[in-house]
């Protein structure tokens, strides 16, 4: 039996669709180890386990052929100098591609592969970003006011590496310099093993 066709709606202001059956919350608890101020993130923990980014997912079959779709929200904040941003992921089956479609807020999504190649493509309302075959992504929120919200789409046997980011690190970080957002060398990051 195959999935019969559906439609759902996706509205300013809030984008929140109007069908989904997933809510994936991430907390700053789970982003230990990932921002560079570790005495800035243990602060912040100490007072609050503070919600970052909410994904809306639809359920579908995790095949090839299937298109997995939602949104991403990032709330505003920052962990020292570093804007809130998702863990980031590569996918487990490496060559499957992403589209992301900006519908609200600003940001940048940090992108690598796994040579060290990096690339920044700044999100804004409007933006259609593809994000390529084997390129690891990670959403920032650049501002500190309202939430950055994404329309997502990937391949239904992509499956999410979390563990290769978690280890090394994104190449670039985006931070807060003299009030605008900057893009910077990661000093923790760890260049690939050669093969
Ligand atoms: C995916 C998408 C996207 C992403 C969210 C949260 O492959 O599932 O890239 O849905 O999962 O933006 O980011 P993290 O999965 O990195 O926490
Ligand atoms: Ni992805």
């Amino acid at each position: 039996m195959k999935n019969a066709p559906f439609t759902f709606e996706l509205n300013p202001p809030e984008f929140i669709p109007s069908r989904y059956d997933n809510h994936i919350t991430r907390r700053l608890s789970a982003m230990k180890g990932q921002y560079s101020n570790a005495a800035a993130f243990e602060a912040m923990l100490s007072k609050e386990d503070i919600l970052l980014y909410e994904v809306y997912e639809l359920k579908l079959p995790e095949v090839a052929g299937e298109l997995l779709h939602g949104i991403s929200i990032v709330h505003p904040g920052k962990v020292g100098d570093e804007y809130f941003m998702t863990k980031g992921h590569f996918h487990t089956v490496l060559d499957t591609a992403e589209v992301y479609y900006c519908q609200k807020g600003e940001g940048y999504m940090v992108m690598e592969t796994p040579e060290g190649d990096w690339s920044v493509e700044a999100l804004y309302p409007g933006a259609v970003l593809y994000v390529p075959p084997c390129w690891a992504h990670r959403s920032v929120n650049t501002s500190l006011a309202e939430d950055l919200i994404t329309f997502f789409v990937y391949p239904g046997n992509a499956g999410h590496d979390y563990g290769t980011i978690e280890d090394q690190g994104f190449r670039t970080l985006v931070v807060e310099q003299d009030g605008e957002p900057a893009i910077v060398d990661n000093p923790r990051w760890t260049s690939p093993p050669v093969k």
